[in-house]
């Protein structure tokens, strides 16, 4: 990053760390935790299907639509609102972002707390003969437990308020960015381990094969949930990461090489683990612990399973780290600028916030599992809100904003090559789906799962 002469807000100066950035912030466990057993829930390949389709129609032109606010204003996302349309209700949007970021952090956390048990565990889980039952039963006890999981949870917060706190987060995200090729390479090592399983092409055919009857509203919502957790949109992450970026990047190549990356690497975790499922005879349909049982009992059967298990969840750690550095920064920056707070106070406040809705999420497989709201325990209440409904909502809004309020021009300044230059023929094709295809789409999703249409 450098410092501009016209702007006093530091840049990134390479189009690789811009990219690197996004995807940071992208890639965590909604690849490798949360799309697994999602697809896994929601009939693998109707879920697939969807979920490509999102990406595609959805979640590029709404990356897209957060970069070019972001860089053209230079802001976080209320104050973007603000500077675009003023005196509107617009930056209402930002509350949303803020609001779906806290919750977002909450329930991470937790999972991110699970890494760090598995990370502890792994020197000690591959001693003795154990099997699927066994971690099963393991991780089970683990959860359900009143103080491990709280331990966890709180720890991994306290690891990210130090790092927010002291501002190292770039050289987390540079620690990240050299070590993230070594995950995507320890992914594609698995995923070969597990095409060589017995029953690799009955795990493949349930996440690649399709069935479009499958395709219910339920599967409908929880496919586009999927893609805008996964690529963290709608919340104004990428808008703050857009303000950024040098005059020079190509937010439509940045917006699409984001998404094929972070498209790769759940379909390699998709690949790694439902042959994987099919042959130790788990549920898919496992929900949040699903991953947690499988992992471990591919390490099992691995030679050096305790060295793969350390690399693996170490590496999962530092992934998670770099998507809750982003989503901290959401509310940090909103309470820094709208109420003036240091930034030790607003830091404190973020993470208290956190920490306190955190522990209602870690004790949701345990103590306070029979506490539900609408048939969900805290912590998939937390989940299904953020991914499946404000996320959607920021969207749609995001989209509506940059394809009916502001001005067409800054959209076809903002995507063309360079200022110079002609504009990019993907220009009216990302104002049609920021017009229409996002904004009809998320609707209809939405008006669909509750039984309106
Ligand atoms: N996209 C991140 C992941 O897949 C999660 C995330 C959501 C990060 C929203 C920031 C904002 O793990």
């Amino acid at each position: 990053m450098s410092k501009t002469n016209d702007t006093t807000r530091a840049i990134f100066t390479t189009r690789i760390g811009a990219v690197a950035t996004a995807v940071g912030s992208a890639v965590g466990l909604g690849n490798i935790w949360r799309f697994p057993f999602e697809a896994g829930s929601h009939g693998g390949g109707a879920f697939m299907a969807c979920y490509l389709v999102f990406i595609i129609a959805l979640g590029i032109p709404v990356i897209c639509a957060e970069f070019i606010l972001g860089r053209h204003t230079r802001s976080n996302e209320p104050r973007a609102f603000r500077t675009l349309a003023p005196g509107t209700p617009w930056h209402l949007v930002g509350y949303i972002g803020i609001l779906a970021s806290i919750l977002i952090l909450s329930f991470y956390s937790v999972v991110a707390g699970w890494t760090l048990e598995y990370l502890t565990a792994s020197f000690s889980m591959f001693t003795n003969d154990m099997d699927t039952a066994d971690y099963h039963t393991r991780f089970g006890q683990f959860i359900s437990g009143n103080w491990r999981p709280v331990i966890w949870t709180v720890t991994f917060l306290a690891i990210n308020f130090l790092i927010l706190l002291r501002g190292v987060q770039k050289g987390i995200e540079r620690l990240s960015n050299i070590l993230m090729p070594v995950m995507f390479l320890l992914l594609v090592i698995f995923c070969v381990n597990s095409l060589l399983m017995p029953k690799a092409s009955e795990g493949l055919y349930f996440l690649f094969h399709p069935d479009f009857s499958q395709i219910t509203p339920s599967v409908l919502l929880g496919a586009m949930g999927q893609a805008f957790f996964s690529l963290s949109i709608g919340l104004g992450c990428m808008m703050t990461y857009g303000s950024y970026f040098s005059p020079r990047t190509n937010l439509l190549r940045c917006a699409s090489v984001t998404a094929i990356l972070d498209t790769g690497v759940a379909i390699l975790a998709g690949i790694i683990i439902f042959p994987a499922v099919f042959s130790f005879g788990i549920s898919p349909e496992s929900g949040p612990t699903l991953v947690f049982e499988v992992f471990p009992t591919i390490f099992s059967q691995l030679h050096g399973g305790m060295f793969w298990s350390i690399l693996f969840f170490f590496l999962l750690f530092l992934a998670s780290l770099t998507s809750t550095i982003s989503m901290s920064e959401i509310s940090i920056t909103y309470f820094m600028e709208e109420y003036r707070l240091s930034r030790l106070r607003a830091t404190m406040l973020t993470i208290g916030i956190a920490t306190m809705l955190g522990l209602l999420c870690a004790l949701s497989f345990g103590p306070l599992r029979h506490f539900t709201v609408c048939g969900m325990t805290i912590f998939n209440l937390f989940d299904y809100l953020s991914s499946n409904i404000l996320l959607p909502l920021g969207g749609m809004l995001i989209s509506i904003f940059a394809g009916w309020i502001i001005d067409k021009h800054i959209i076809s300044t903002q995507l063309s090559e360079s200022p110079a230059s002609h504009p990019s023929r993907w220009i009216r094709p990302v104002i049609f789906c920021l017009r229409y295809v996002a904004p009809v789409g998320i609707a209809l999703i939405f008006m669909n799962s509750i039984g309106i249409i």
